[in-house]
């Protein structure tokens, strides 16, 4: 059910539950400081309690109502990347909701860079935790058809045409003067350790609860099979029998199944992907044969959610 914005801020003030628009998905927004409300998104999407959500607010000013603390590095990062795609875990504020940080000491945060969702979050007043408007495990949403296709007709949607970003934001999370990179998006990890002047530190402390880093994520339904080349993607097409369907990256020949081909910039696959992989599930066919771009830092974040989605259990 579609609602306009002032509709949207109503509901959400009310604590009911809004899919709104930003520039990476479709998220399932409610007001981060009412439980109730809190607890709509996990029944909607179906989630374990045990995954954190990220509160999405209109300004870096903002930090201070729910983090802790605002290292130097952080808001460096803050003020480069923000409004866009990037998230930031810090030290949460012991007054920041259980609920939306799932028993972590820490609280991921994100100014979105979408004009109604800014707009919304003004007007509004509110923190809004939203995770992406999808039901656990399945694709995320970069339409308002998307969400309603997933979640039902019966949610409110405020459209905002289609996500320009496409693929969720990176998370960086901040300790004093280190970072570490929890998701990749499409703000790569080269640009913030440009900014930040040192590494990402890569220990193997075991990660806060990261649903994106669950293996069986944003899949479609249909099983799906992932080449590295597509000479390879062509000989399996050739050789197989059941139906089929195929999502290709740049130009060169094509299997004779229905083929949906991006173009070979990074930009324009994250902007399209989830798109594709939603219109390749509903031709339901027995198997999506899928192109991975190459393995380098530019196609991390493509090749992280294309990896998941040919993830099989
Ligand atoms: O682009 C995005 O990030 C989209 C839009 C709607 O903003 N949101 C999104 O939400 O992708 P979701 O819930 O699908 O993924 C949020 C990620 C999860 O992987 C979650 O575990 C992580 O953020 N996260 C949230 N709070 C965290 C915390 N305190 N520590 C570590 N990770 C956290
Ligand atoms: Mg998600």
């Amino acid at each position: 059910m579609q609602v306009n914005l002032a509709e949207a801020i109503a509901l959400l003030k009310r604590g009911e539950v809004v899919a709104i628009p930003t520039e990476t998905v479709y998220g399932l927004a409610a007001d981060a400081s009412n439980e109730a409300a809190l607890g709509q998104i996990y029944a909607i999407k179906e989630r374990p309690a045990n995954n954190p959500l990220i509160v999405h607010i209109s300004d870096s000013g903002q930090v201070d109502t729910w983090a802790a603390e605002f290292p130097p590095l952080a808001k460096k990062l803050a003020q480069v990347f923000w409004p866009g795609p990037f998230t930031l875990v810090l030290p949460a504020k012991s007054s920041v909701s259980s609920t939306v940080r799932a028993g972590e000491p820490t609280v991921a945060l994100r100014v979105p860079n979408h004009p109604l969702a800014l707009q919304l979050l003004k007007d509004s007043g509110l923190g809004l935790a939203a995770p992406s408007a999808n039901k656990y495990t399945q694709l995320s949403p970069t339409t308002a058809a998307h969400v309603a296709s997933g979640l039902g007709n019966a949610v409110s949607i405020l459209d905002g045409g289609p996500c320009q970003v496409g693929i969720e934001s990176t998370i960086v999370s901040v300790v004093a003067d280190e970072w570490r990179l929890l998701r990749h998006g499409m703000i790569s990890e080269a640009a913030i350790e440009a900014l930040a002047g040192k590494p990402a530190l890569k220990d193997n402390k075991p990660l806060p609860k990261v649903p994106g880093q669950h293996l069986l994520h944003y899949s479609p339904h249909t099983p799906v099979q992932l080449f590295s080349d597509r000479a390879a993607l062509l000989e399996a097409a050739y050789a197989l029998t059941r139906s089929h369907a195929a999502l290709l990256i740049g130009p060169g020949k094509e299997p004779a199944c229905a083929v949906i081909r991006l173009p070979a910039q990074t930009n324009q696959v994250a902007e399209q992907l989830y798109n594709a992989l939603h219109q390749l599930d509903a031709l339901k066919v027995k198997q999506l044969l899928i192109e991975l771009p190459a393995d380098t830092s530019e196609w991390a974040a493509v090749r992280d959610r294309l990896n998941r989605a040919g993830y099989q259990d």
